[in-house]
């Protein structure tokens, strides 16, 4: 009788044990999976400036592949990452307001770029990359479209000229990406097309929230 009760509560507490593993573990893999913690910049890669700049042009044809862990790393800091320890940025902005947010499109979800620690936030799942990509066709194979969304409560104090800031930061940091890909020789091109009223929706962004522009982003097909 005692042997009885002895190997049921070890069978009792073996599944227990067992169901308290898998339930770690799917939390902690979601966890994983939720957030993408990127690399340190690599700060000896790339061409020289004029290299880049002499290769720099805009291309439309991607391979369906997705950018290396490494690849993205660099790009998102060559985008608007922390380059100082005054924690100001690669790209300038307007009385250093930073008001641009990047968001990263690719298959399984839509990330936030958290430049304070250098991670992708993961904020949607789904393959949303048609918002971006808008009535052009051609985006469709780029595993990457990188959003810049302005924030123009930021700019308040520029009156009815906030959303030509915003606009002209955003295209700063599309121009440092252009630069990180014409370095690197990925396909890219900065966009203006795009579905700005469903990636608000999506996005849940307020009214001050603009979607400026857009890069889709790729290696070469
Ligand atoms: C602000 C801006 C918006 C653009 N929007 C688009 C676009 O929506 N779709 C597109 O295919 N190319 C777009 N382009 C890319 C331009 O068409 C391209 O830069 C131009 O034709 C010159 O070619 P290049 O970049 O190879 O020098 C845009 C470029 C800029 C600077």
């Amino acid at each position: 009788m005692i042997l009885h009760v002895k190997h049921n509560l070890m069978k009792v507490s073996f599944f227990i044990t067992l169901f308290l593993t898998i339930m770690t573990t799917t939390v902690c893999s979601a966890g994983n999976t939720d957030d993408i913690v990127l690399n340190k910049p690599n700060l000896n890669r790339g061409k020289s400036i004029m290299a880049a700049l002499s290769q720099r042009h805009s291309s439309r044809e991607f391979s369906s592949n997705d950018l290396s862990h490494a690849d993205l790393s660099d790009l998102l800091w060559a985008a608007n990452g922390v380059n100082r320890e005054d924690g100001k940025r690669t790209a300038p902005s307007a009385m250093n307001l930073q008001e641009i947010t990047i968001y990263a499109f690719m298959k399984d979800g839509v990330y936030k770029y958290d430049f304070e620690n250098h991670l992708l936030e993961f904020i949607k799942e789904g393959d949303h990359r048609k918002l971006v990509q808008g009535e052009q066709e051609y985006t469709t194979t780029s595993p990457l479209l990188l959003l810049y969304v302005g924030d123009t409560s930021k700019l308040s104090k520029f009156g009815g000229q906030s959303l030509v800031i915003a606009a002209l930061d955003a295209g700063i940091v599309s121009q440092n990406v252009n630069l990180f890909c014409a370095s690197e020789g990925l396909a890219n091109v900065p966009r203006i097309s795009m579905d700005v009223d469903a990636l608000k929706t999506l996005l849940s962004l307020s009214q001050y929230d603009i979607p400026l522009m857009n890069n889709a982003i790729g290696y070469n097909k």
